[in-house]
């Protein structure tokens, strides 16, 4: 029986040597020290030997089945071991790999533009003023001496909400509500959106405009001349070519429009500016005597100028946009190249 348990003894510790997985080292136990395993088919033959051999035999084979469960329990550790390693490895940060980036929100190209403007006006003084986008008739028209039935009003479309009031079709209307507020001198300057039934490659139904007003004694043309030539050439560079070209507004005498030579064609007239060769940006003028009865100016004391920036067209000529209508319809790959 000695020798039946030594052998046993020997061979699971060899299979356990020669064992590699957790599931071999399982079936080795179960084989060997399970209830129907062969360490039990030996011990049943103990009471075949004498009785004073017995308790020797109980020892050895005690001493046998620890040894040989320690062995598979050291066996199985080390097999955990080796998953739990295996695991860590596979799971491993790396360390050296680049962040993911975060994404930015950023200003649309259009608020660029007019923060842009806004800064190049702030450094020759002139401070910010907002007026309603939904306007009354008087503000958007009347007081700017355009009254009602008058051929001038075809000028602008509009957007009529109800009755007196509209969506206010350019940003002058703010020069008014300046002016019945503060008294001369003003220097100001009014972005904002404005409305008016117009689509086409260089109309948007809304665009952005910003409105300059500047009122004093002794003011002239040559004033409004400087300032926008100082605009222009900050804004665009020394090498863009710029004219001036007489217009008309009702609320200014003399009017002048602005155009800039078309970036698209070089000037040599394309679709985008109507095979002229030029984009008109702005309107400007000296402030109408008419509009300085309305607020209460005296026509003989104060002169000044006022001009209404295409703040859409200032960005295509700035970026070489063909059409106006890509800034409003969100298309990431567009918007994301500002
Ligand atoms: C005006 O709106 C006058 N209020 C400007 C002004 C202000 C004159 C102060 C005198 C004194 P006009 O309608 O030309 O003028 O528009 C001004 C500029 O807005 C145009 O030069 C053009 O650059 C831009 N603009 C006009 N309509 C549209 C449109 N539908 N879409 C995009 N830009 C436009
Ligand atoms: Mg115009």
């Amino acid at each position: 029986m000695k020798e039946a348990l030594e052998n046993l003894e020997r061979e699971a510790l060899s299979e356990i040597q020669g064992a590699e997985k957790k599931e071999e080292f399982l079936d080795i136990r179960t084989r060997y020290l399970g209830r129907k395993g062969l360490l039990t088919g030996i011990l049943r033959k103990l009471k075949e030997i004498p009785s004073e051999d017995r308790p020797a035999m109980g020892d050895l084979s005690n001493r046998i089945k620890n040894r040989i469960s320690r062995e598979i329990e050291a066996a199985l550790e080390l097999c955990e071991a080796k998953v739990r390693d295996e695991g860590l490895l596979r799971d491993a940060i790396d360390v050296t790999l680049p962040g993911r980036s975060v994404t930015r929100g950023k200003l649309h190209p259009i608020s660029q533009t007019m923060k842009e403007i806004c800064a190049i006006f702030g450094a020759l003084g002139f401070s910010v003023m907002e007026g309603p986008e939904v306007e009354l008739d008087y503000y958007n028209f009347e007081a700017l001496n355009i009254p009602k039935d008058h051929p001038a009003r075809d000028m602008q479309d509009t957007f009529y909400i109800a009755g007196d009031t509209v969506l206010r079709t350019h940003t002058s209307p703010v020069q008014v509500r300046t002016m019945e507020k503060h008294r001369p001198p003003v220097r100001i300057l009014s972005p904002g959106k404005v409305y008016r039934p117009d689509s086409d490659i260089s109309h948007t139904p809304m665009f952005h405009q910003v409105e300059g007003l500047l009122v004093d004694r002794g003011i002239s043309f040559g004033d409004l001349k400087g300032v926008l030539g100082y605009f222009l050439r900050d804004i665009f560079g020394d090498n863009r070519k710029v004219r001036f070209r007489p217009s008309f507004f009702p609320f200014t005498e003399p009017s002048a429009e602005v155009d800039i030579e078309c970036v698209i064609c070089g000037g040599e007239g394309c679709r985008i500016c109507g095979q002229s060769g030029w984009l008109e940006i702005l309107g400007c003028g000296m402030v109408d005597p008419a509009v300085y009865l309305n607020v209460g100016y005296d026509p003989e004391e104060y002169t000044g100028f006022a001009f209404g920036l295409g703040v859409e067209r200032i960005a295509m000529l700035k970026y070489g946009i063909t059409d106006i209508r890509l800034f409003f319809e969100n298309d990431k790959r567009f918007l994301d190249q500002f």
